[in-house]
């Protein structure tokens, strides 16, 4: 065999492995595209929590901290020490309480609170 042949042969064989290897990567490509790879999302469920508000109710008791259930809402009318015209001390009785009745009679006088007193209730509405 002569030297030329030799080298011819070893350029073909160089070439031969170029081609195969770029027909490899050529078909990883495609396969890759064909199939790609899916990331599983993991989906994170948050479990809504609702809140009981209801069940609060009664750690509210206090004047500077002041929830009343009226009507099946909660109200938090801490802020409204000093300004009801019926009394501090009426307001002060029914904290953490529910006070449907006593709000809707005065306590007890007979007369509901004024469509006024109402309107006013809702700036403290928390639920
Ligand atoms: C928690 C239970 C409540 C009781 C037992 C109560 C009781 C009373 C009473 C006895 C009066 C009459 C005062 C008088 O005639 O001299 C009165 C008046 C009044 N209260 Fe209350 N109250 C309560 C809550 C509230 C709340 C939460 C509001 C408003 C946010 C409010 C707003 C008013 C207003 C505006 C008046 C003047 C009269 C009228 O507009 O109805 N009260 N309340």
């Amino acid at each position: 065999m002569s030297n030329r042949y030799l080298r011819q042969l070893s350029q073909i064989s160089i070439i031969n492995f170029a081609v195969f290897f770029l027909v490899l990567l050529i078909l990883a490509t495609v396969q890759n595209k064909q199939a790609p790879i899916v990331k599983r999302k993991v989906r994170q469920v948050t479990v809504p929590t609702i809140r009981d508000i209801f069940g609060e109710l009664h750690m509210h008791n206090m004047r500077s901290d002041c929830w009343i259930a009226l009507e099946g809402h909660i109200y938090n009318v801490s802020t409204y020490f000093g300004s009801h015209p019926g009394g501090d001390q009426e307001l002060e009785k029914y904290c953490g309480k529910d006070a449907t009745q006593a709000f809707q009679t005065q306590d007890d006088q007979g007369k509901d609170h004024s469509p006024d007193a109402y309107a006013q209730l809702q700036q403290f509405l928390i639920q």
